[in-house]
């Protein structure tokens, strides 16, 4: 694979992190109630992680010499005040993520410290995948 073609991909990923920074505090500022105690530092929690992967993924991009993207996703973040609602859009949202790190894993084979920084990022994914689900 071309590292334009490599570059696309992982571009894709960052916009895709950025949505997800920008859904989870929106959720953070919006979820009410007895949840809140407990949801609104989840969302801020994911939210810094969404960064700090964005970190990781737009470094990679530098790495290869390519231009990183600075705007979101354009995939619509669904505004609500149910908290429920907000878990099935935050996992939604990660498992996405985490088929789109699956995906360009398998492209990244030969660069170990790229591979080790997607795969950790990869890892990450599924972790939330897992507690968002716990939490539905
Ligand atoms: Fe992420």
């Amino acid at each position: 694979m071309s590292n334009t073609k490599l570059v696309a991909k992982l571009n894709g990923g960052l916009a895709w992190e950025l949505r997800a920074s920008a859904l989870y505090s929106h959720y953070s500022a919006y979820v009410k109630g007895i949840h809140r105690i407990h949801l609104k530092a989840f969302f801020d929690e994911e939210a810094s992680e969404s960064n700090t992967h964005a970190d990781m993924v737009r470094a990679a991009i530098v790495k290869l010499g390519g231009q990183a993207v600075t705007d979101r996703d354009p995939t619509e973040i669904v505004h609500t005040t149910d908290y429920k609602v907000m878990l099935e859009e935050a996992l939604k949202t990660e498992q996405k993520a985490a088929k789109g790190y699956e995906a360009v894993l398998a492209l990244i084979k030969d660069d170990e410290e790229m591979y080790d920084s997607i795969e950790q990022i990869y890892f990450q994914e599924l972790r939330s995948v897992e507690e968002v689900t716990q939490l539905l």
